[in-house]
This record gives C-alpha cells, structure tokens and sequence, in this order.
C-alpha cells in the first residue's frame, strides 16, 4: 500500500471541528475550498477569517510530490535541514528526463544510462528520508499520484505546474517551486494568499465526440490564460457529477493553463467508483463519512453568484468537441469552425503527427476511446496519413490497456507506444523531420502549446485536443477535416465516416500490473548513505551557508545595478542550464546573466571594482571575484523584482556567490522570501528615488542590523569613488522568525540548529 492511511483518517478527523470554527468566523456558507482550506490552517483552528484574493496564510499540507528535475535541489536543500524523516508523506517521480526517441523500452533504456547519476541520487536520498520513490517507466507524476495518493478534502503541494491534475479526485492539489516542497518536507508552515474561487457550474450531459477535455479547451477559450490567476477553480452541477472522476482530473490538469491556482471537484459517486477501482476502498468508506465536507455548502449552489468572486456556465449537452491553438491553449474553436479558422489563417492544414497520452489524457477511458476510432481504421480500410503516437501515463495504465489488446489496435494504425513518461509534453522529443524550417502542424491530447514546447522547433503549430479527436485527425492527416460531419476515402475508394468513440470508464477485467516502478523507503534510513559522485557536474551536495557574524555588513561591492524588469528568468535562467539545476556551484554560472545593467544598458557585463584596465565581465564572475577576495556584494534592482517562478536557485545562486542583500523598489512577493530563506537580506528603498543615487563603483555599509527588528528600517551608507557618500533608510518586511533565518544564515539552518537541540 502506497497511500498514508493514518495520515488521511487524521486529517478527516479533524475537519468537522475546523470547518464549523472557520463558517463561524466567515459568517457564511462555505465552498469546498474554502473548507478544505480552512481545515489545513498551519495553525490548527481558524481564529480570523481570511479575505479572498488578499491574505497571506500559512498551512499545512498532508503531501509533498516532486518530479525528477525539480526534485534534485529540493531535495538537496532538505538534506540541510538535519531532520531524519520528512514531516509529510512525500514521493520523488521520475518523468521529466527520459526522452522520447524510438520507443518505450530503447528510450527507457538510454536515459537510465543517461541519467544514472540523478536517479541513483533521488534513489539513495528517497530512501534515506522516508520518501516514496518512483522509478523512471513507472509513470507522469501526475497520473501516479491520481492513482495511488490524492484523495477528497486532501491538500497536497507539487514541484510541477499541472499538479492541480489531482482536483479530479478532490483534493487542493497546488504546483509550487522546489523551495515550497522543502518548507513542507522540513515541517515549516506553507504560505499562500488566499485565492479566490470561481465557480464552473455544468449542466447537462455529453455526448459523442465530445469529452472532459472539451469542458476545459472551453474553459480556457473564456477565461484565458491569465483568467484564472490568483484563484481556484471550483466545478460543480449535474454535469460535474456525470464526469468520470479522471475526466474531472483531465479538466483540472489543465487549469494550469488558465493560471488557476488549482481546480476541483466535489466528492461524488465517480470518485468513489475510482478509488474503489484503483485498491483504495478504506478511503472511499472514510470520505463517505465526512461527504458533507467534501462539498461546498448547499447554500453554495442553490445560489453560486452570491459566493463565487466569477461563476461561468457551461451546457454539456451542446458543448462540442474544441481544437485549441496553435501556440497557446486558449485560443479556442468548437469543432464546427476550426476548418474555416486553419484555412483563413493559413496554418499548416497536412497533419505530420497525432500524440495521445501524457499526464493529462491518458486514463483508461481516454486510451479506450481513443482506442474505439484508432481500430476503425483498420476495420474500415482507411489509410492512416500521420505519425502517431501514445505516451501512456503510468505503469498501471499502460499494463492495463495492453492486457485489454488496445496497444494492439494502436499498433496496427501504425502507432508508437512512448515510455510511460513526459516525453514530447516536455520538449523531450528527438522528433524526425526533413526540415526543421518547414511550417508544419501537429496535434496532441497534452496541455501546453506554447512555441517549441513539444519539439523545440518555433515552426511547428502545435493543436490541442482530447485524445479521440487527435486520433481522427492521424487518420486523416488533414486538420479541415471534421470527424463528426465528413467523409474520409477508404482503399476501396469507398466514403466512410467514422463512428462515435465509445469508451469504458473503468477496466471491466479490474487494473493490473506486473511492477508499478514503486520502490518504498527504508522503514529506517539512518544508515543509508545518499549516493553523490563528487566527479559530477550535474549533482553537488550543499554546505550550508555561513551564519551572520553579528555586525553591520560593510565594505560591500555594488555587483549591478539592475535596470527595468529582472523576472526570475534574468536572475536564473532556464533552457540548457537546467541540466545543472542540481548542482548549485555549476548553476551559479547563470546568475543574472539576463539582467540589463543600469549603468550601461547591457546584459551580463558589470564593473570588476577590483580589477584595473578591463574592469567589466560577466556577472558570474566578477561575483565569484569579490567572494574569493571574501568581500559580499550587493544587488540593486528596480520594480518588482523576481516576478515569475518560485525558482529558489534565484535566491540561492546570489547567496552562493557572495551576495549579501538584494535592494530593490519593489520585489515579487515569493521572490523576496525565498531570499529571506536563504539567509538573504531582502530591501526596499524607503525613498524610490534613492535608487538613483546607487553609482557604479559604490562601496556598501547597511547598519542597524544589532537592532535588526520588524518594521524598523535599516540604513544603507554609499561610499562613493570621489570620496562623497549619501545614506538612506531601506525598509524589509521580515518577521521575528525570518530574522531568525538571517542570523542562522538560512532558513534550513535554523531548522538544522533546533532539530539538534
Ligand atoms: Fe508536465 Fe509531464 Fe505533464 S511535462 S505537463 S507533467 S506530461
């Protein structure tokens, strides 16, 4: 049994009492998310009520899930925290690194070469910790966790934005950066603003071609894909109870592309059935216990515009089967006017491939479906005229459908079975083609469509869609056809149109599997040692950063002056970096290299204060200068800095390479702390003006740190070249338990520092 029992029956416990504590307090009938929020307060009981959409609050978690490339730094941080065990139930996925090239078994094979440094890493420290691990061919994060862990009324957190996938079987299921994970793993509260919520009220029932995928391309199409920042999604209606509970977790995963915080459902029959399906009966009996919580308030839907910040209305009965993109998922067309859309906007019209799968679409009602259209190629003569291939999910699934002959019938349309991993979802596809200039389209049943997603290649347009359509499409190559109104050519020279695809929610013959890839931890891991090769440039273990010396910073260097947007991406760039984003001295090579130089206009080349003649180079560098000379520097940065990700290694490559403080008109709010965490200081000028008066070859003080305390300022001293110097007051936003941070030289430090006691 993969799933915490316990830890579940305890949560369940619990939420009666602080559901009816928090609707005294709201004053009003509650959403299920509110509710599930409420009873996962990292301080037990609510004691105020929280706005939507405006107040920070700190919870607590019952779930940590991490994939393979996001794992490694987190798991590299908790190593720091001195504990033995994580404090949550927590499993490491390996998905992300395996790429798609020939097929299941070679491309497994490849990347278990490939990446054995990594996974022996993730293997040893899993096992060490306490922590679930998944091996590579076991299965998308995603779809595992559906399988094995979510569960109603759950609150779980994911290193991947797509984590949300387990609101199908209603749990607040939220993806985060690597450092939230640690917080959580390490025992520490979880911060969130609360969100919002809006409601997605569906009636009717589908029918036909279309499919849970439907609802969401729809979703998507109104709500865009800034519609939902800041808030979660809440479905509800006759229409929801219709869906089958890993339709619903089709409709969350893609949340993401709305920018919801997360999407879910209610407990219902489709949920039960699921759990029942997939071993998990004793959650099922639990959560039928507490049912009445695992729904909002009846108040809540007999009269959803008075509780919901948005409520958008969808009629499943004449929703039709959408084509979203090409380049971003909200872009959306009904099926009935897509053919007109690819010609009027001349798209690429000739279909090269069709993939099906990925965490989002590869349940076993959707292979069946699929599966249903894929076989009336065969049966009915018809040439298939595009690639295709099928990227199943998990392990279970994909033993399940091929014991079912359905791999078989893919097979015979010519189909690719891919591991049971990312693959092309992620860009890590070795895709074949003639000409990577030619404008070409592509289809798939995933959730992103952004640019170069799938294949890296900007001319590829890339369509989304649910699995059956895709695979109607693959039969005829050709994105104006419509499969619920046209006619394709058999061999015969016969017009034959294609059926209804039928599907089968759950395996009549139950699922099944030979080794689901799960290897569980040892029971005591205290003798295991974690497996680093100090060869590697891809793995580096920390050393945990110096504690504060008790004094005023001085005699600092200015490093740059940062002018205009530094995102995330400026401070720690993606794409081939990532391959380093385990190794924090390597990844380090990266740090603000995209940021632009207030004093000359330009990326990644600043003043070397310590160098005469060719005084400027690369930020990295001169950074690595002044901290071999054991001199700190300083950052200065205009208005929100950090936006973007919860990248820690923005916050950690800084620290790594001597930066002491990072002085700003404003910060991202996640950004700032996460430098707080690391032991950081986080300014903001007092007078945004003074950001004017920062000269390139400044000298630093910041004083007043003896008397460091909430809502005091500080002061940071110039020391300019010509001998003049200017002071200021700088403002910070730390608490007394994140000065505790600063003076123990991180966060994990502390934690490290008390767990020894
Ligand atoms: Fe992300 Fe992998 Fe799904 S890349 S979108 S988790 S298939």
């Amino acid at each position: 049994m993969a799933f915490d029992l316990d830890m579940i029956k305890a949560v369940y416990a619990g939420m009666g009492d602080k559901i009816a504590a928090a609707r005294t307090i709201v004053g009003r009938p509650l959403t299920m998310t509110e509710k599930i929020l409420y009873a996962h307060l990292y301080d037990g009981k609510a004691t105020q009520a929280f706005e939507r959409g405006n107040s920070y609050v700190d919870f607590a978690p019952d779930r940590v899930a991490m994939q393979d490339a996001t794992a490694q730094m987190a798991l590299l941080q908790f190593m720091q925290a001195g504990k033995a065990k994580v404090a949550v139930p927590s499993t490491v996925h390996c998905d992300h690194l395996i790429q798609a090239k020939i097929g299941a078994e070679q491309d497994l094979q490849i990347a278990n070469t490939e990446n054995k440094e990594v996974y022996d890493f993730l293997a040893s420290v899993s096992n060490k910790y306490g922590i679930g691990f998944w091996k590579p061919g076991a299965g998308i994060i995603h779809q595992v966790v559906l399988e094995n862990y979510a569960f109603p009324g759950g609150m779980m957190i994911g290193t991947d934005s797509h984590t949300p996938n387990a609101g199908g079987l209603g749990m607040v299921a939220i993806g985060v950066g690597g450092a939230d994970a640690v917080d959580v793993m390490a025992g520490m509260a979880w911060e969130l603003k609360f969100p919002k919520v809006i409601g997605v009220k569906l009636t009717g029932k589908m029918s036909g071609w279309t499919s849970a995928k439907d609802v969401i391309l729809k979703v998507a199409g109104i709500l865009t894909v800034k519609g939902g920042t800041g808030a979660i999604v809440e479905y509800f209606g006759e229409g929801a109870n219709n869906l089958s509970c890993t339709g619903k977790a089709t409709i969350c995963n893609m949340g993401a592309e709305i920018g919801a915080t997360t999407s879910l459902f209610a407990y219902d029959a489709k949920m039960k059935d699921y759990l029942n399906g997939t071993e998990r009966a004793e959650i099922a009996a639990l959560a039928d216990q507490v049912a009445e919580h695992l729904r909002a308030d009846d108040e809540v839907y007999a009269n959803p515009a008075s509780f919901y910040d948005q409520l958008i209305e969808i009629d499943l009965n004449t929703l039709e089967p959408h084509v979203n993109g090409p380049f971003t998922p909200d872009a959306a067309w009904p099926i009935s006017e897509f053919a007109a859309a690819v010609r009027a906007h001349e798209w690429p019209a000739k279909l090269e491939v069709g993939l099906i799968g990925s965490c989002t679409n590869s349940s076993y009602e959707d292979i069946t479906r699929a599966a249903s259209i894929a076989k009336q190629a065969t049966d009915k003569g018809l040439t298939v005229n595009a690639e295709f291939t099928v990227t199943p999910g998990s392990e279970l699934v994909r033993y399940t459908v091929e014991r079912d002959g359905l791999l078989d019938t893919f097979a015979e349309m010519g189909g690719v079975v891919l591991a049971n991993a990312c693959g092309p979802c992620i860009g890590q596809w070795a895709r074949h083609t003639d000409d990577p200039k030619r404008k070409n389209s592509i289809i798939t049943s995933f959730n992103r469509n952004f640019a170069k997603r799938n294949d890296g290649n900007p001319n590829t347009h890339a369509f989304v869609a649910s699995p059956e359509i895709v695979t109607a499409f693959a039969i005829a190559g050709d994105l104006t056809f419509n499969p619920l109104t046209d006619t394709l050519k058999n061999k015969n020279g016969e017009d034959v149109m294609l059926d209804e695809p039928q599907g089968v929610e759950m395996p009549v013959k139950g699922f099944a599997v030979e080794d689901a890839g799960f290897v569980a931890p040892a029971a005591d891991g205290s003798q295991v040692s974690v497996i680093v090769d100090p060869a590697s440039d891809r793995l580096q273990l920390l050393e945990g950063f110096t504690p504060w010396n008790g004094q005023d910073l001085t005699g600092m260097r200015l490093l740059i002056k940062a002018q205009g947007k530094c995102t995330t991406d400026h401070i720690s760039m993606a794409g081939p970096w990532l391959k380093y984003r385990g190794h924090l001295d390597n990844i380090s090579n990266n740090m603000l290299i995209g940021a632009i130089n207030a004093f000359n206009g330009e990326a990644n080349k600043v003043k070397n204060q310590l160098v005469s003649g060719t005084p400027h180079a690369e930020v990295p560098q001169v950074a690595r200068t002044y901290k071999a000379a054991g001199i700190g520097s300083v950052v200065v940065g205009d208005e929100n800095y950090g936006e973007g990700s919860s990248r820690e290694h923005a916050a950690m490559e800084p620290r790594f390479l001597g930066v002491r403080a990072v002085l700003v008109k404003s910060f991202a709010r996640i950004h700032e702390t996460n430098l707080k965490k690391q032991g950081m200081l986080a300014l903001t000028f007092a007078n945004k003006e003074d950001y004017e008066k920062i000269q390139e070859d400044d000298i630093i003080d910041i004083v007043g740190l003896t008397t460091f305390q909430p809502g005091k300022p500080l002061k940071v001293v110039l020391h300019h070249a010509d001998g003049s110097s200017d002071s200021f007051d700088v403002n910070h936003t730390y608490n007394e338990g994140q000065i505790a941070w600063f003076k123990a030289g991180s966060a994990l430090n502390l934690i490290r520092l008390q767990n020894a006691k």
